[in-house]
């Protein structure tokens, strides 16, 4: 069981799911697991020490969930960036998803979802002004879980990924439920 500050939330309770799962802040030591789900399910890799500053810097928004032995089946995390206002000379934040997956065996009961709500809750309190994602343009899956929270298709990246795939740019206004 985790602590008070972790956000525990029973999906059975919300979503459609038959087993105990668990969403809560992401710990030091979940960090294998997360890259572990990372690697078999997402063909971006990252370094270790990137996770760890992404942990250290934004924590509030880096989510795993985990199944009943407390192994990681699903992660999101979050940073946020700083752009010019364009009202102000002030600089804004803005919130943008780093990744986001769930192992596949565990997928389509809702943890996509609660993963993201949760996370996007998490990473408004640094005062956002708008989210923003990419998503390679033939992941129709994940396009299809942004719309579902109102992201929309801003723009195209050219070759974004290493393997040359298109990204669409999409974005959010922080308010916007
Ligand atoms: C995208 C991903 C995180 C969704 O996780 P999930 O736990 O299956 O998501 P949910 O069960 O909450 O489903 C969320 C929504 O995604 C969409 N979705 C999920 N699976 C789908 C499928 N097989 N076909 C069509 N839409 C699907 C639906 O809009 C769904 O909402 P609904 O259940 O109300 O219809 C998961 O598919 C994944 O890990 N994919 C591989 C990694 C990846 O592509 N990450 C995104 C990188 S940008």
């Amino acid at each position: 069981m985790g602590t008070d500050k972790e956000t525990k939330i029973n999906i059975m309770n919300n979503i459609k799911i038959e087993s105990q799962i668990l969403i809560r802040r992401c710990k030091l030591n979940d960090l294998e697991g997360v890259i572990e789900v990372n690697e078999r399910e997402l063909p971006e890799d990252y370094p270790y020490f990137f996770y760890k500053s992404i942990l250290d810097n934004f924590p509030e928004a880096f989510l795993v969930a985990t199944d009943k032995d407390n192994k990681v089946i699903g992660y999101v995390m979050w940073r946020v960036e700083q752009i010019p206002s364009m009202d102000s000379l002030k600089y804004v934040n803005k919130g943008h998803l780093v990744s986001i997956a769930v192992s596949e065996e565990y997928r389509r009961r809702g943890i996509g979802t609660t993963l993201l709500s949760n996370s996007i809750s998490a990473v408004k309190k640094h005062k956002i002004t708008e989210l923003v994602l990419e998503v390679r343009v033939s992941n129709y899956i994940a396009i299809k879980l942004y719309e579902k929270f109102n992201f929309k298709m801003n723009s195209a990246k050219k070759n974004y990924y290493r393997d040359g795939e298109n990204a669409y740019y999409m974005v959010r206004n922080a308010d916007t439920n």
